[in-house]
């Protein structure tokens, strides 16, 4: 059955920047300079479109294996580009923020960082959340590692451990789970992303590589997920006829 429900949060992994440098004879790192304009893009079509929540996955906990040149090379990226759309995120409203082991990012990219949040904390038109030094594992680990610091203390009783309690210290307990899962670039896997929160989001994969990802692939991606049944483990009035 059709809907005109719009996915709250968005949840994507950027996949693709490589492959697209590649067909056209250039370096990885044009690829992802052109995949920085398109999440630009992205997230101002989504906030068109009412999307409360982007989640972009940046770099990945298993990103570091990548040669050293590409490393240091999306670092200075994501800090120019963290840098260079203050301005323009401040004043369509979009409230910076990230998610992933801030404490390992090099200091310059921890500071833009900040900069970006403090200036645009206020904004609600959209967020967008920055997956960098992001591992979905990691997440789960640092939210165990404050429960039981907080066992240890006495402070938290280990039956009281439940789904709510854990989410309560995941990165951004705020938000809500992601509606949907969009991958571009056609890999049907994970790669690491948002393991708990994606417990019962749609999944949408798409060919498309992302610096090529447009507006009509958003509305693709809406559309598919709104011809969806959410059934979250229940049997619904539809399987019953
Ligand atoms: C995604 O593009 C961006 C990052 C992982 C940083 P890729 O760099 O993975 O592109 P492909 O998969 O090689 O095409
Ligand atoms: C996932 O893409 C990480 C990001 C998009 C930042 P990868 O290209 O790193 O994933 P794998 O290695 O193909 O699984
Ligand atoms: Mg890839």
């Amino acid at each position: 059955m059709e809907t005109n429900i719009i996915p709250q949060h968005i949840a994507v992994i950027m996949d693709g920047n490589g492959r697209w440098a590649r067909r056209r004879g250039l370096p990885r790192l044009e690829g992802h300079r052109r995949g920085y304009k398109a999440l630009k893009n992205f997230v101002i079509d989504a906030a068109e479109l009412n999307v409360k929540v982007v989640t972009a996955y940046a770099f990945s906990s298993e990103n570091w294996r990548r040669p050293e040149a590409e490393v240091s090379g999306l670092m200075q990226l994501i800090r120019f580009a963290a840098k260079a759309e203050l301005e323009y995120m401040k004043k369509e409203g979009v409230k910076i923020i990230t998610s992933g082991r801030f404490n390992e990012l090099p200091q310059a990219l921890q500071d833009q960082f900040n900069e970006d949040y403090e200036a645009t904390k206020h904004n609600d038109r959209i967020t967008l959340n920055i997956a960098v030094n992001y591992g979905g594992r990691n997440e789960i680990i640092d939210a165990v590692k404050q429960a039981a610091r907080l066992a240890a203390e006495g402070k938290l009783a280990p039956e009281d451990i439940d789904e709510k309690c854990l989410s309560g210290f995941m990165y951004h307990p705020e938000l809500p789970d992601p509606d949907l899962l969009i991958r571009t670039a056609g890999e049907m896997r994970v790669s690491n992303f948002l393991m708990w929160e994606t417990a019962y989001s749609e999944l949408f994969v798409t060919d498309t590589l992302w610096p090529d990802f447009c507006m009509d692939d958003l509305r693709a991606a809406i559309d598919s997920f709104q011809n969806r049944t959410r059934k979250f483990g229940e049997v619904v009035d539809e399987d019953l006829k």
